[in-house]
């Protein structure tokens, strides 16, 4: 039986028995049930942990797709001056430093991140901008390093104020 001769057959139910109009909303319950499981799929739960400056460590479950900015930000992680410029690109205080495994699985950088990166404060050969880098699925149980010293670009050094 094809798709129109189901269609078919579930209106002429409706026009012709009794309690069909309760199939039909059966179907069609089951029809948007499938597709709310399908589309959310893409939205998976992965768990991440950072390490702030002082050392702590926190364990959060993040949606797959957010940056780790959002991450930061929407599970309120205690990391001093995280994303000073909200992702665009204006300070490096997002500086956060990945596991080497994971580093190389990464998407690699863009120009602009790695001019930006460049002028973080402890740099190191496993360091991305967080709001730069986006969660994905094989990312579950990494853990991220926020460096000692960060740095804001658009701060001026106090010979220049
Ligand atoms: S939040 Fe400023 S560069 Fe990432």
């Amino acid at each position: 039986m094809g798709y129109s001769e189901a269609v078919s057959q579930l209106s002429s139910l409706t026009v012709n028995q009794t309690g069909s109009r309760a199939l039909l909303f059966y179907v069609v319950c089951v029809c948007v049930c499938v597709c709310v499981c399908v589309f959310s799929s893409s939205g998976c739960k992965v768990l991440l942990h950072f390490v702030n400056q002082s050392g702590m460590k926190t364990s959060v479950s993040a949606m797959e797709g957010e940056s780790l900015l959002e991450v930061v930000i929407n599970k309120n992680l205690q990391i001093d001056g995280f994303g000073a410029c909200e992702g665009t690109l204006a300070c490096s205080t997002c500086h956060l430093i990945f596991e080497d495994g994971v580093y190389e699985k990464m998407e690699p950088m863009a120009d602009e991140e790695m001019d930006m990166l460049d002028l973080a404060y402890g740099l190191t050969k496993l360091s991305r901008l967080g709001c730069q880098v986006t969660v994905e699925r094989w990312m579950d149980g990494m853990t991220v390093r926020v460096p000692q010293e960060v740095k804001d670009r658009r701060e001026k050094p106090e010979a220049e104020i």
